[in-house]
């Protein structure tokens, strides 16, 4: 196994650091938490549940127009890439990518979490022994900072699928396009995945699954805040709630207090009114004329490839 690239310190491991934005989330006038922060390892085991779920339609959309289009896909990426992916997680789908491209000069996961990404490239080298893998232990939403090798013959390719870009505002989902672009600059591109828009009601139910996965997955992030910051939330006091915001084209996932009541917060008291809330989440579904223009100032829509329902977009930008 090859050994991981700390680029910065382990940020979610250090307390003080999550204790800061905490707070600073929750004494806003709308209280909120970074969606970041659902992703500790119970978090990222349920949100694996999440994709295989009947209502979660994003994760086995993607994967069915990869695996259609994958010889087209290979073709548009071109020879000799170095693949970057950040928030790589358990690299499923990077593995349809691996399978048909002949000659990459590395893979790059880059993932907060170094534990997991450690199990996840020691399971990768296993089974694509002949492959370059540099993993990269990292917050890509502060820095896409890679390791200085480059081989000169060599594009970098990022590849960031599963409508993670739709976590971010427009602004940061433009703050990071642009990272990007001054990554892929010289000759080479991003492979994004967006989810797009459509009917509220099944946008509700994916965000809203019968066997309540996503409220876990949302309620695990006040477990995780008593676990690691010793707060008190009552977690049965709070309730998932997932709506469409269709003013701004994005569902919102919240956190309802169902009391009047105090949570301790390091050494401050945070009051929750009944029925105040916690935004913990958006998650921003773009038609492709909206993301064209989001993408717009940093790179041009090279290809667009789409399931036959027009649910989700696998697209190929190159830098302008
Ligand atoms: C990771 N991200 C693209 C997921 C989404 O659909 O926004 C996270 C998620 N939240 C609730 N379910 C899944």
């Amino acid at each position: 196994m090859k050994t991981i690239q700390t680029v910065s310190e382990e940020v979610f491991d250090a307390g003080e650091t999550i204790l800061d934005e905490v707070m600073e989330g929750l004494n806003r006038t709308q209280k909120t938490l970074p969606s970041k922060f659902f992703y500790d390892e119970r978090g990222s085991r349920l949100f694996e549940t999440i994709t295989d779920l009947p209502e979660y339609y994003l994760t086995r959309t993607e994967i069915k127009i990869i695996r259609k289009h994958i010889d087209e896909i290979v073709w548009t990426l071109g020879p000799a890439i170095r693949l970057i992916e950040p928030g790589s997680g358990n690299s499923r789908k990077t593995r349809l990518l691996l399978d048909h491209i002949p000659d990459i000069c590395a893979y790059i996961p880059v993932e907060i979490s170094a534990t997991f990404l450690s199990s996840v490239t020691a399971k990768l080298s296993d089974q694509y022994p002949g492959l370059n893998i540099i993993p990269v232990a990292d917050d890509y939403t502060r820095q896409l900072k890679l390791p200085a090798e480059k081989h000169t013959e060599c594009r970098d390719v990022v590849f960031f699928p599963g409508s993670t870009i739709g976590n971010f505002t427009p602004g940061q989902a433009q703050s990071f396009l642009a990272m990007v672009a001054g990554q892929v600059k010289d000759n080479g591109g991003l492979l994004i995945g967006t989810d797009l828009k459509k009917d509220p009601e099944i946008l509700e139910a994916a965000y809203n699954d019968s066997k309540g996965v996503t409220a876990e997955f949302n309620k695990n992030l006040l477990v995780r805040l008593n676990r690691e910051l010793g707060t008190n939330f009552n977690i049965s006091q709070f309730e998932h709630r997932a709506v469409y915001n269709s003013e701004k084209s994005r569902i919102e996932m919240h956190l309802v207090s169902l009391v009047r009541q105090k949570v301790n917060i390091g050494k401050s008291e945070v009051s929750f009114r009944k029925g105040e809330y916690i935004h913990t989440e958006n998650s921003y579904k773009y038609s492709l004329k909206k993301f064209k223009t989001l993408a717009s100032p940093y790179f041009n829509i090279e290809k667009v490839w789409t399931d036959e329902h027009g649910l989700f977009a696998v697209q190929y930008l190159v830098p302008r």
